[in-house]
């Protein structure tokens, strides 16, 4: 990645920069007397010149008046002055400046109206606590030194408590220096690696892994949580996570399964979520890798039931049988149905099943074709 320029806070740059934003002079003239800023993520982009659909609006007052006026297509208030509106085809997220104070670790925070200075002080890193004033003259608000940190290629939290009070960002730390490049300063790893991911939902947590699945650099990111001993590594390294993604880019993967679950499942062996965590997908998938069927029928039994992402894993793992099964094998059927058995007589139950099932395995090995000998397989493997 190349540093970002100086030339990018320039005033008259920055004062370009925003105008191009579409949505924000709805929002500069609705503002009135209300300071409005841009903040977060949508500065920090803005000085790498990288494009996003979203951005986010912190005003000193108040929000939901703010993004009732602009009248665009408001979606959802939280418990906290915060609304999302559509403007130009961009998404902002409006909120009230707010200060926000952490009971415990890992807690929640509770929120109170502040200062944009207090707002930006709440922040994860330096390079997230900025803001250009949008109602105004355009300047870039900078108190914690986040641009000469994103010039300097470093991430660093902005108190020694941040990732007590959050220990997820401790995985967004990972995210963001796989994202852009960064390292963390030395004292913000420091940190990071102590903080304590037990503090918080394992819910939280999985959100912010599958939103590092997201990314393109997904691998780095994992890589580094690994190396700081905050996600455990089930025993693959990160070429598995690489492999996957490769394999996702073409048939007969491509479209079969949501590429950040499978990079997920990649990087921690299970889905996400409590029902995900119980059910070992890399242990499934190490079995099947090392299965070998000789037929396509063998193939096709130990694949049955599997889902996408486990056969996925298998496929990246080793198990070259899965590019068929997902090609062709999962595609096949039969000419005749459990009814042509039940109307020759087979009784209603398993008897049906199991005639159907030894015919399409005949079939699929290539042993039987058509109507005719898909009748007489079943009925002699049903006992008729
Ligand atoms: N933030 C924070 N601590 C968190 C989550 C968010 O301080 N645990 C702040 C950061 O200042 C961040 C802003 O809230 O910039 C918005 O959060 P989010 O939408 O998650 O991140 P973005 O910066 O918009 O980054 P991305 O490009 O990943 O969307």
């Amino acid at each position: 990645m190349s540093a970002p320029s100086r030339y990018d806070a320039d005033p008259a740059r920055l004062r370009e920069l925003v105008a191009e934003l579409p949505g924000v002079e709805r929002i500069a003239a609705a503002a009135g007397e209300t300071s409005a800023y841009l903040v977060g993520g949508a500065v920090r982009d803005l000085l790498l010149g990288r494009e996003r659909t979203d951005l986010d609006v912190v005003v000193e007052g108040d929000a939901a008046a703010l993004a009732a006026d602009l009248g665009g297509e408001m979606v959802a208030h939280d418990r906290f002055a915060t609304a999302r509106v559509t403007l130009d085809g961009v998404e902002f997220d409006l909120a009230t400046a707010r200060a926000e104070s952490y009971p415990r670790p890992g807690a929640l925070p509770e929120v109170r109206p502040a200062s944009l200075a207090e707002d930006l002080a709440r922040r994860d890193f330096s390079i997230n606590a900025m803001a250009i004033p949008i109602d105004s003259e355009p300047e870039l608000i900078d108190p914690h030194g986040g641009r000469d940190d994103l010039e300097a290629g470093l991430l660093r939290v902005l108190h020694e408590q941040s990732f007590a009070d959050d220990p997820t960002r401790a995985l967004r730390a990972a995210r963001y220096a796989a994202r852009f490049g960064l390292r963390l300063e030395p004292e913000t790893e420091a940190l990071a690696r102590r903080a304590d991911l037990s503090t918080v939902s394992e819910d939280r947590v999985e959100a912010e892994l599958m939103r590092l699945a997201s990314e393109p650099r997904a691998r780095q990111g994992f890589e580094l949580l690994a190396a700081w001993g905050l996600v455990e590594r089930p025993g693959e390294d990160g070429s598995l996570i690489e492999t996957v993604s490769g394999l996702l880019d073409e048939p007969p993967w491509a479209g079969t399964v949501d590429r950040a679950l499978a990079i997920h499942a990649a990087a921690t062996g299970h889905a996400p979520g409590a029902a995900g965590r119980v059910h070992d997908l890399l242990g499934g998938a190490r079995e099947l890798a090392a299965a070998e069927p000789g037929r396509p029928s063998e193939a096709v039994r130990l694949a049955r039931g599997r889902g996408g992402v486990e056969l996925l894993l298998a496929r990246a793992l080793g198990a070259e049988w899965a590019d068929r099964y997902m090609a062709e094998w999962r595609h096949a059927r039969l000419e005749i149905t459990g009814d042509d058995l039940i109307e020759a007589g087979v009784p209603e139950g398993p008897a049906v099943g199991r005639g159907l099932d030894e015919a399409l395995g005949r079939k699929l090995d290539g042993e039987i074709a058509g109507r005719e000998e898909e009748l007489r397989v079943a009925l002699d493997a049903a006992g008729a």
